[in-house]
């Protein structure tokens, strides 16, 4: 059986991450972030020779993923974190070169299908908070929640930037803006499972709120609707 699961679907950096942990953070919820699962398989891709001169082998990629699973671990600081192989992965996966390989991953049907099976078994008997592009849609469409997160393109362009430079790698305003209108586009025309709103889902736009503000009319949505 299910337990609860919180959906929070949007384009990128428009704020996803730091509502759903905080969430899961506030219920003792589980947190799985699902852009994290596609951007450690883009990672894959690239070290195991699957993607060469930004051509992407896909039936050798599906092959060499076989037998190969996402659970969850303990990390040194004693947080529950996504695995994947056996390994947890952090910041460097946020690099450039995921980045720019990882909607072109995320189009693939058969890398799809892998994850939402992985999807689905990481939320077996739990309560969860998972983040995405088609949670709400396709992964956990019985939800009990849904958000559906939008931003301001250039306050995007900014908070990744920030985002960038904490992590000590440095890129132009120009290239992030340019990647995320291109991967805003790969995600929401790609043939399956598109980045789209669900019907049923609570649109908060975050451009002009602080972080804790966004937290805060979740919270109210969540406890004033649902018992979790
Ligand atoms: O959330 P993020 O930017 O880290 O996600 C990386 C990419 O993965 C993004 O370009 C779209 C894709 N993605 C997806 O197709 N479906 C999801 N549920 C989550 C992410």
């Amino acid at each position: 059986m299910p337990g609860n699961i919180i959906a929070v679907d949007g384009f990128s950096s428009t704020g996803k991450s730091t509502l759903a942990s905080k969430l899961a953070k506030h219920y003792n919820f589980y947190y799985l972030n699902s852009g994290l699962m596609y951007r450690i398989i883009s990672y894959f891709a690239l070290n195991n020779g699957c993607i060469i001169k930004d051509k992407i082998k896909e039936s050798q990629l599906i092959n060499k993923l076989d037998n190969l699973n996402f659970d969850w671990m303990i990390d040194n600081k004693g947080n529950r974190s996504l695995s994947f192989d056996g390994k947890i992965f952090g910041e460097e996966m946020y690099s450039f070169e995921i980045s720019d390989v990882v909607s072109s991953v995320a189009k693939l049907e058969s890398v799809r299908k892998f994850l939402f099976t992985q999807q689905k078994n990481l939320a077996i008997e739990k309560s969860i908070v998972v983040e995405g592009r088609d949670i709400g849609t396709v992964v956990f469409p019985d939800a009990k929640v849904k958000f559906f997160l939008i931003a301001d393109l250039d306050i995007r362009t900014t908070r990744r930037n920030k985002q960038i430079e904490e992590n000590n790698i440095s890129f132009d305003k120009k290239k992030i803006e340019d990647n995320l209108i291109k991967r805003d586009r790969t995600d929401s025309e790609r043939k399956i499972a598109p980045l789209k709103k669900a019907k049923n889902a609570f649109e908060i736009d975050t451009s002009k709120k602080s972080q804790l503000e966004v937290f805060n009319i979740a919270r109210k949505f969540i406890d004033s609707n649902f018992e979790t």
